[in-house]
């Protein structure tokens, strides 16, 4: 049985990443493609409940090395539980986030760096890549304008924003590094426009 192809999503929070999802879910559904859709954190019991104590506002004082970890090691269960069966059934696995997620969030953001989220990753790097990583690329302003009204100026949500900007900074510098495997889409078209978008890549990288 031939493998199946290993997609993923990345992007800013709130750059229209779950509608995309949702579409190419009603895509592959009406176009019988075998397929499954998981996500990060998560996708498995163990992966879910780390992605619980990740996600909990009750865990504010978790180191941001802890975090990293954490992230590394649920994508290692998550990889065993889930995407490499897909993948050897011949499925198409699609997957919202991965390591790249890790690299924009922890190793730039966060300022962990990029030597110490590869060599935690590097069972995930080295045995799964990605056959094509989609980047929606949506600034976290334009995100938070689309989402709140251009002109509202929430001081609670703008105090985040620089972090968000890191991690859109570190979105553009994992794309131009490799730009056979991130193709970026413009995320401020239209929904339906942006779902063409994503659906041409598909077929250009013979993933459809
Ligand atoms: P989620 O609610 O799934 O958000 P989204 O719909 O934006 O994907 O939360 C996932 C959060 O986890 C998101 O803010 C990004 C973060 N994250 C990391 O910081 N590092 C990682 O490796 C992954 C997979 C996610």
């Amino acid at each position: 049985m031939k493998r199946g192809k290993f997609i993923t999503f990345e992007g800013c929070d709130g750059c229209g990443k779950s509608t995309q999802l949702k579409l190419l879910s009603e895509y592959l559904t009406a176009q019988n493609i075998p397929h499954i859709f998981t996500r990060e954190p998560g996708g498995g019991k163990i992966s879910e409940a780390i992605r619980e104590i990740l996600l909990s506002g009750k865990n504010m004082e978790m180191t941001d090395e802890c975090e990293a970890l954490l992230y590394a090691a649920s994508r290692v269960q998550h990889l065993h539980d889930r995407v490499e069966p897909a993948l050897s059934e011949g499925k198409l696995v699609i997957c919202d986030r991965y390591v790249d997620s890790s690299l924009a969030y922890q190793a730039y953001a966060r300022g962990l760096g990029e030597e110490f989220v590869s060599r935690i990753n590097d069972y995930a790097l080295k045995n799964y890549a990605p056959d094509v990583t989609i980047f929606i690329d949506l600034s976290p302003k334009d995100a938070f304008a689309r989402k709140h009204g251009a002109d509202q100026n929430d001081r609670l949500e703008l105090a985040g924003m620089e972090f968000h900007e890191r991690v859109y900074a570190g979105y553009k510098k994992i794309a131009s590094a490799e730009p056979e495997r991130v193709v970026c889409v413009d995320g401020k078209k239209s929904p339906e426009e942006i779902f063409g978008d994503v659906l041409a890549v598909l077929k250009e990288k013979n993933c459809l």
